[in-house]
């Protein structure tokens, strides 16, 4: 694929991507105003939490005025469960997603008709970024349903003017014969399971380098940039990230630029980023790593105020255009594991497996207790043409054990033996 030139082709670009930082800041002063007063005025969980702590809508004038609004976390979204965060009367609400929550009740969102006109249209803006141009077909194998991957791709490509291809998860060898009979420009899936559709072509006798595939737009889950080059090398195309969560649309909050893969651009006329220290919870500067919170600008059903996203990143200026970037995710605060003291991020695990070339992308952490001590696991597969290759085990603990500091066993197991997910991969099976 060419990479387009966003700089030389501004045609390329909404209006708002060619706002100056002055124009974006000023935007995002008078929406916020309007959001947080749409918020205090219509959802009673606002108004409550405003007034415990003394603010009011009226005391927000400039950006660091936000940070003496509360924050808001999957915790009150669940007490609010399940309609009780719309700010907008039920009938107005065209459509409901919800994200599934592996403990307790799922969160619930709520879309007006023209939150999800926005939403469509921050995912077409996101895969034009990627190269997605109209009138290219457009392979969508996030799950549809509840779940907004599937939906939210879908009708961001059908609104960029692409021909869509609603496969959703699963029925993994069609996925592969279709891909090779349908020529898709693009394919928008999880990273782990781009990988087992690799595994299909490849059992299919198929050749991955050979597909019509130009771009994949991959998110839904932390993914590095090991596993990228894994990705474009095994497809011989373009593989760039996309991020969002339900609680604050879905996919298309951030996207990446297939020209620069630089790091996401936050869709900032739509979303205000803070980041905060993990622990005080005081905003830091940008470049600083901490929590990435949002606040909603445009929405009407669910507008949210600083919602806690756990997700750890920084932010770094614009280039693409005057918004600015994120980090590529390093996890979850909730993801991160401590074990015998060690902090461990599953995809620092991630970037020293795929450094072996003789194993997969496929892999997962099973931790135990030994007594009083907790036990490591790294389970991975060898790819099938360094099946039998010796000693890599002890090279991959021994590699991990210096670059993470943490002891673990692995186990090398055949092709296949790991669990394969549908969309977000189960990375870490907790059994302590
Ligand atoms: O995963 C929305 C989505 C669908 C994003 C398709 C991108 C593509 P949730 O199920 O609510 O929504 O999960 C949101 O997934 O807080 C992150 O922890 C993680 N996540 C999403 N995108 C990325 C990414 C969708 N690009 C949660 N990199 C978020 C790392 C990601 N983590």
């Amino acid at each position: 694929m060419t990479l387009p030139d966003f700089k030389a082709d501004p045609w390329l670009l909404d209006p708002m991507e060619r706002a100056s930082r002055d124009a974006i800041t000023a935007h995002q002063i008078k929406r916020l105003r309007w959001t947080l007063g749409h918020a205090y005025e219509n959802v009673p969980h606002y108004r409550q939490a405003f007034d415990a702590v003394g603010v009011h809508p009226d005391d927000f004038r400039e950006l660091a005025d936000l940070r003496h609004f509360p924050t808001t976390g999957k915790a009150e979204l669940r007490a609010n469960y399940p309609f009780g965060m719309f700010a907008v009367p039920r009938e107005k609400v065209a459509r409901i997603h919800a994200s599934s929550g592996t403990t307790g009740k799922p969160t619930v969102v709520g879309y007006t008709k023209a939150d999800l006109e926005v939403w469509a249209s921050l995912v077409a803006r996101s895969i034009r970024a990627a190269g997605g141009r109209p009138g290219m077909r457009v392979h969508v194998a996030y799950g549809y349903g509840l779940f907004t991957g599937g939906l939210g791709a879908h009708y961001g490509a059908e609104a960029l003017g692409c021909t869509v291809i609603p496969m959703s998860g699963g029925q993994t060898e069609r996925q592969a014969q279709l891909i090779c009979d349908f020529e898709p420009d693009l394919i928008m899936v999880t990273p782990s399971y781009m990988l087992a559709i690799l595994d299909a072509f490849r059992a299919a006798g198929l050749d991955p380098r050979a597909t019509s595939l130009k771009a994949g737009i991959f998110g839904a889950e932390p993914w590095t940039e090991a596993m990228r080059a894994e990705i474009e090398g095994a497809f011989n195309m373009h593989a760039v990230d996309i991020y969002g969560l339900s609680e604050v649309m879905g996919p298309g909050v951030a996207m990446e630029f297939v020209a620069s893969k630089d790091g996401l651009h936050i869709w900032e006329d739509h979303f205000y980023p803070e980041i905060l220290h993990p622990e005080t919870g005081e905003p830091v500067a940008d470049g600083e790593v901490g929590e990435l919170v949002f606040t909603s600008l445009s929405k009407e059903a669910m507008p949210v105020i600083r919602y806690r996203t756990r997700d750890l990143t920084r932010l770094l200026p614009g280039t693409a255009n005057a918004m600015r970037r994120m980090a590529k995710i390093t996890g979850r605060s909730d993801d991160m594991l401590i074990v015998r003291g060690v902090n461990v991020f599953p995809t620092q695990v991630e970037e020293q497996v795929l450094g072996f070339a003789e194993l997969s992308g496929h892999w997962q952490i099973v931790l135990t207790r030994e007594g009083r001590m907790d036990e490591m696991a790294v389970h991975v597969e060898a790819r099938p043409e360094a099946l039998g290759a010796p000693g890599i085990d002890t090279a991959l603990a021994h590699r991990i054990k210096e670059m993470i500091g943490v002891t673990a066993r692995v186990v090398v197991g055949m092709p296949g033996s790991i669990e394969r997910s549908l969309g977000k991969a189960r990375r870490v099976i907790d059994r302590r």
